[in-house]
């Protein structure tokens, strides 16, 4: 079972040495997100840790930022499991959903502001890229809901600052929250929106998971705990947030209020265009007698952002080709953490049983999900070892034969900046499906059988070579050598 709360672990983390707190006196408007890109830049994945800044210069509430997405190993902490098993995680809770409990007090209600009380001033609300963002953005859960079914919708949704009570938040054309405000907006009624802050790590975790419209993100997440997600009422509008969460934000967005939202610092590395975006009237901020303030870190990738829609949406992949298409010959999906695990580049691991399998799961893949470049390699393949798939693609991958162009793939033009157009207008975007399988017999490999690599490695350790622990791109080629 994972934690019950963003507290229980980030104590977990802490034990482990993966969270750093930061006693300095910090400025909301620059220092904790300037910190936090160093990390991301500067650190391989290994070293990355959570950031904790216990003292916000004019606040009592700490900021937390990179908990959840410093590295694969902070994020399985996250999910209380071993780093090779995140796959099968999400595999397991996708595969059996439970319904949220309804509870009728909540800690994230110990405090409750609304009327005229209510200032977004009230909570550290960081500047995520100092000196080029318009203003301090939440970067968190956004709770929505349909207005006919009722089911309810959970995704990230940057949303920007404009003044004490309005925010301008991000819901573009397409996405679930979008789709799901217009219900309410189409028939003249107000849309009813929440903003759910240091919620439980399996529910921050499976919000940013690509799911197909009307599947609630907090099923998945209680699949994922072992047990319901404790729910309550917002106290200002119609939707249930996670009871557990450090703090929630209630707003309404009213049909036609909209206003320019950005420039903010995009995942894909670039700053962001300014459009124009639904306003959300803030009708309450609510939260524990002692909150924490949890934001993602994105921008220039790698950042949290890309590391845990990497690791969530390749579990979802995985789910859905061998549950939901029947392909149980996919042993494995890595998506690569430089592109917010939306338009990045797959690597499927698989067993082929018929000509031209792998380059129909690959082209099922292009089409499936948003990501732009697909590689479809043997299940003999470490797919998180770039120097194991490059040689799967020189040595398996003929070009002209294992390539599939797939044009007119639509990509909202600012989320992919190769397609941006000099007149700004959306121009349409390709994806490449690269089949690297083995499709001849190509021989045994060019190592010695197993037995005498075994044998050369007890000599190794006898005459005192330098210890090392066996590569896994070493072990699939020593095992079939
Ligand atoms: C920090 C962060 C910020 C994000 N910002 C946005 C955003 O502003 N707009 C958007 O469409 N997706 C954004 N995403 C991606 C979505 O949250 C993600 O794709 C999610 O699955 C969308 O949910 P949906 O499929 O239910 O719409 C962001 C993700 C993260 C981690």
């Amino acid at each position: 079972m994972t934690h019950r709360t963003m507290r229980d672990f980030l104590s977990a983390l802490e034990k482990k040495g993966l969270l750093r707190r930061i006693a300095r006196p910090v400025d909301r408007m620059w220092e904790p997100a300037a910190l936090a890109k160093w990390m991301y830049q500067a650190l391989p994945e290994e070293k990355r840790f959570g950031m904790y800044f216990e003292n916000v210069k004019g606040y009592r509430i700490p900021i937390v930022t990179a908990a959840l997405g410093a590295s694969t190993a902070t994020y399985a902490t996250a999910l209380d499991v071993e780093p090779e098993s995140i796959n099968d995680a999400w595999v397991r809770a996708c595969r059996n959903p439970i319904p949220p409990k309804v509870v009728d007090k909540a800690p994230c209600q110990e405090v409750v502001i609304t009327g005229k009380e209510v200032r977004l001033s009230c909570l550290p609300i960081p500047v995520w890229t100092p000196g080029k963002d318009k203003g301090p953005y939440l970067t968190t859960n956004t709770v929505t809901k349909d207005y006919d079914t009722g089911i309810q919708n959970m995704g990230v949704y940057r949303s920007m600052v404009r003044d004490e009570t309005n925010l301008v938040s991000n819901l573009g054309p397409g996405r679930h929250g979008y789709v799901n405000t217009l219900t309410w907006t189409d028939k003249g009624k107000a849309a009813p929106i929440a903003w759910a802050i240091g919620a439980p790590p399996a529910v921050h975790l499976a919000t940013v998971a690509n799911l197909p419209y009307g599947a609630d993100e907090i099923t998945i997440a209680g699949g994922m705990i072992g047990e319901a997600v404790n729910m309550v009422k917002c106290k200002t509008v119609d939707l249930l947030v996670p009871a557990e969460a450090e703090i929630i934000i209630e707003g309404e967005i009213h049909p036609g209020e909209t206003d320019m939202e950005g420039p903010f610092g995009e995942f894909a590395g670039y700053m962001g265009p300014v459009d124009r975006r639904p306003v959300v009237r803030i009708t309450a901020i609510t939260h524990r007698k002692n909150p924490i303030f949890y934001g993602y870190t994105s921008q220039m990738p790698p950042s949290e952002s890309t590391t845990i829609q990497s690791l969530t949406n390749a579990g979802m992949l995985l789910k859905m080709l061998r549950h939901d298409m029947g392909e149980i010959s996919v042993t494995d999906v890595f998506i690569d953490q430089t592109f917010g695990g939306l338009l990045a580049h797959v690597i499927v691991a698989m067993k082929p049983s018929y000509p031209g399998h792998s380059k129909k799961v690959g082209r099922l893949v292009a089409a499936m999900s948003p990501l732009k470049r697909v590689t479809v390699v043997d299940e003999d393949v470490d797919i998180r070892d770039h120097t194991h798939v490059d040689w799967a693609m020189n040595s398996r991958y003929n070009p002209s034969r294992d390539t599939v162009l797939i044009d007119d793939a639509y990509f909202p033009i600012n989320m992919d900046p190769s397609i941006r157009s000099t007149t700004s207008q959306n121009t349409m975007g390709s994806k490449v499906v690269c089949d690297a399988t083995l499709k001849v017999d190509a021989g045994t490999f060019s190592l010695p059988p197993k037995e005498i690599m075994m044998k050369a490695l007890d000599l190794w350790k006898e005459i005192g070579l330098p210890e090392f622990e066996i590569p896994k791109r070493a072990k699939l080629r020593i095992d079939r050598s």
